[in-house]
């Protein structure tokens, strides 16, 4: 038997599978490599020693789909696939709909008529749009601010509709606050395409002087040093959270919303600090304009991760800046050559 992972050469995906096939598990990969490549499941293998079955293929494709169910013994799914770039999602609201909603519907559609009834959802934080407070339990309330993140809501009530209508189905909503950092082996990691957005990508591009500065995206927010607050997570303690919840949808049917995040809140000037302090490389930057739409501080309550899965985050800080620098250091240009 075999854990299905959707969208397992991406960033997440990739650490997680690492995490599996450590952990005894035979892992299937599908990933149409609209945001990965190849090359980080042969650098998976190459980590653990052992293989990674992998399909090229849509999740969206039914018979592309239903060819994998009626090879593999699928067992769970583990469904990462989906596109993620917020500011894209807002200039192309029907691209996100049609690529996350209906490859969720096809993958489940796909599992119901092979009889697999456990899975693992990749959701976000985003889904507390801007929370009322902090550390954010997963009752708090719902709601998002952009297509990105309407999506990873949708899709969290169409699994609990399923769970809900057929009593035998497991089904456990990750909710995953800002991950970063890569296998500490160097290996693989974060390799965004294009120009990127998110933090620690910046960070790294102005550390390796591949961008002049990086920009802080506001000074003047009401936070211990001014900048914006957020629960950084190590991508190897959120990978090892997924084997956690495996484990977890095993043994119990129904489904649960459960937060990853370590938390702890550090501001952008914490991260400038821990990366110069735990590399030793300079990270030139500006302090510029708030960016429209973010949230000055959040981090996530991680008790019901700790009393359902029995899962903790390890890693501290500094090994989420030394490690994505490992990463960037090892391949400047991701996993071309
Ligand atoms: P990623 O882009 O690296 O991985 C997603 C993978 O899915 C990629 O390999 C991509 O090629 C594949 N994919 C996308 N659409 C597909 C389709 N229709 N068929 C087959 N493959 C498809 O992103 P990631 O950072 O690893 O994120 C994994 C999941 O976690 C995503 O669903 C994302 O929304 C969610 N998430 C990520 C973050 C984050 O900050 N990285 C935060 C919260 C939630
Ligand atoms: N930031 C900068 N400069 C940059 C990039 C980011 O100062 O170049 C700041 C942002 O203003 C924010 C913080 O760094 O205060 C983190 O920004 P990210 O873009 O890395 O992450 P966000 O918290 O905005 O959002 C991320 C993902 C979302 C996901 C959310 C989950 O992009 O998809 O985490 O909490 F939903």
């Amino acid at each position: 038997m075999s854990i299905l992972l959707t969208g397992g050469a991406g960033y997440i995906g990739s650490h997680t599978c690492v995490e599996l096939l450590n952990a005894g598990y035979d892992v299937v990969v599908v990933d149409n490599y609209v945001n990965s490549q190849p090359e980080a499941l042969r650098r998976v293998e190459t980590i653990t020693g052992k293989k990674v079955t992998a399909y090229e293929a849509d999740v969206c494709d039914k018979a592309a789909m239903d060819a994998i169910f009626a090879k593999e013994k699928i067992e769970a799914v583990i469904h990462f696939a989906g596109l993620k770039a917020v500011g894209e999602s807002v200039a192309e609201p029907l691209m996100y709909y049609r690529n996350n909603l209906d490859s969720t519907l096809t993958l489940v559609e796909t599992m119901v008529k092979y009889g697999c009834k456990r899975i693992v959802f990749s959701s976000s934080a985003t889904v507390y749009g801007a929370p009322d407070f902090s550390p954010v339990p997963e009752t708090a309330r719902l709601g998002c601010s952009n297509p990105y993140g309407w999506t990873k809501y949708m899709i969290e009530q169409i699994l609990r509709d399923w769970a809900a209508a057929q009593k035998d189905v497991s089904v456990v909503l990750l909710r995953y606050f800002n991950p970063v950092g890569a296998h500490p082996s160097g290996l693989i990691g974060e390799n965004p395409n294009g120009r990127p957005n998110n933090l620690m990508p910046n960070v790294l591009n102005a550390a390796s002087g591949k961008v002049k500065e990086l920009k802080v995206f506001g000074g003047d927010y009401d936070t211990p040093d001014g900048t914006c607050v957020r629960d950084y997570i190590h991508v190897v303690d959120l990978a090892k959270g997924h084997v956690c919840a495996l484990k977890y949808a095993a043994e119990h049917t129904g489904s649960e919303a459960i937060n990853l995040g370590t938390g702890v809140g550090y501001s952008v000037l914490d991260i400038i600090n821990s990366f110069e302090r735990s590399t030793g490389v300079k990270v030139p930057y500006v302090i510029t304009e708030r960016r429209p739409g973010d949230v000055p501080s959040y981090y996530a309550n991680p008790e019901k991760a700790a009393k359902l899965l029995n899962w903790h985050t390890e890693k501290t800080l500094d090994d989420m800046c030394r490690d994505s620098w490992a990463f960037k250091s090892k391949n400047p240009n991701g996993y071309e050559a």
